[in-house]
């Protein structure tokens, strides 16, 4: 996993190993992971590619199919937001957005100790890992076993196994263990009921700790806030973070004032006309331009050059 370690910064890309993962992008809606095996061949849908070619290459090579297919892919350096694009879902997971607005407002740096629970995927987990290396750790806790395990041995084949600690354990039910007692900076809740946890989260963050919890319910968030109001904590605010795309698309229109002005007018007319029960010089207007409407009764002339 790509860490930014600060004698990373102008070194030359690392190159592949067997065994690493790394990111099949094959087009901007098609990522995959995949780790590297130089013994097998991985057939996509732009060819068969032999890894063993992949082996010694820089991360974010392009690598060609063999044979005749002329595909090609990339290979890319596996970062948490590639991570959580391609990962195997064994939860709901948390996404880009999510994950920014909480690594930010968690205000977390290098050095941090920051709890989570549940770890679920663990796509929240390996942001929050990057978030505080070198030198901080993440003690993570899910209440179902198959889920930890799965998790700790991704965690440690991504290389974040001296950043993260997945334990088994019931949150809600026992809190988080004694030992972590007033060692956090940060606690994140990606839970049910986390208004349960909250008492044991103001034991364990540090004085100036920050508590975060993400509920998909209004009526969680307001269990939460009361429980947070009564144990203490101060400053509480409610958050949505609401992602939205542009599409651009480029068009020419001219628009000419007064014949938007004269259209208005006819429009107007013409309303009152059909009102009325007949027709009108408007109809006219609308064969030589076209009328667009707000829905609120404004109208406009636009002439298409
Ligand atoms: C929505 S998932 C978390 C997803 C995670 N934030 C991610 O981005 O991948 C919620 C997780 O909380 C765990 N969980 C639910 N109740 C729990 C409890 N009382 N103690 C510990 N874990 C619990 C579930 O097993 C599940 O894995």
């Amino acid at each position: 996993m790509v860490l930014h370690k600060k004698q990373d910064l102008g070194a030359p890309p690392p190159c592949i190993v067997d065994g690493d993962l790394v990111i099949v992008y094959e087009q901007f809606d098609a990522m995959k992971a995949v780790y590297v095996d130089a013994k097998q061949n991985i057939q996509s849908r732009f060819g068969c590619f032999p890894m063993k070619e992949w082996v010694g290459k820089p991360f974010g090579s392009r690598v060609c199919a063999k044979g005749k297919s002329q595909g090609w892919v990339h290979i890319l350096a596996p970062t948490p937001e590639l991570w959580t694009q391609v990962l195997k879902h064994r939860t709901q997971i948390l996404y880009a957005a999510d994950i920014a607005m909480i690594c930010s407002f968690l205000e977390l740096r290098p050095g941090c100790t920051v709890l989570e629970s549940g770890t679920g995927s663990g796509s929240l987990t390996h942001s929050l890992a990057r978030a505080v290396a070198p030198g901080g750790h993440v003690h993570t806790f899910d209440f179902h076993q198959k889920r930890t395990e799965e998790a700790a041995s991704e965690f440690a084949r991504h290389g974040l196994g001296e950043l993260v600690t997945v334990q088994h354990r019931n949150i809600e039910a026992l809190g988080f263990p004694e030992e972590l007692h007033g060692a956090a900076d940060a606690l994140f809740l990606d839970l049910p009921g986390p208004w349960n946890v909250v008492a044991s989260a103001a034991a364990c963050l540090r004085p100036d700790g920050v508590f975060c919890s993400f509920s998909p319910c209004i009526e969680q968030v307001q269990r939460t806030c009361a429980a947070l109001a009564a144990a203490g904590f101060t400053a509480p605010r409610t958050m949505e973070c609401l992602l939205r795309s542009y599409e651009v698309h480029s068009q020419r229109i001219t628009c000419d004032l007064d014949k938007a002005d004269a259209a208005a007018a006819a429009a107007t007319e013409s309303k009152k006309r059909k009102r009325e029960g007949s027709g009108g010089p408007a109809a006219e207007g609308r064969q030589k331009g076209g009328y667009s409407s707000a829905g609120d009764g404004r109208e406009a002339f636009i002439a298409a050059s």
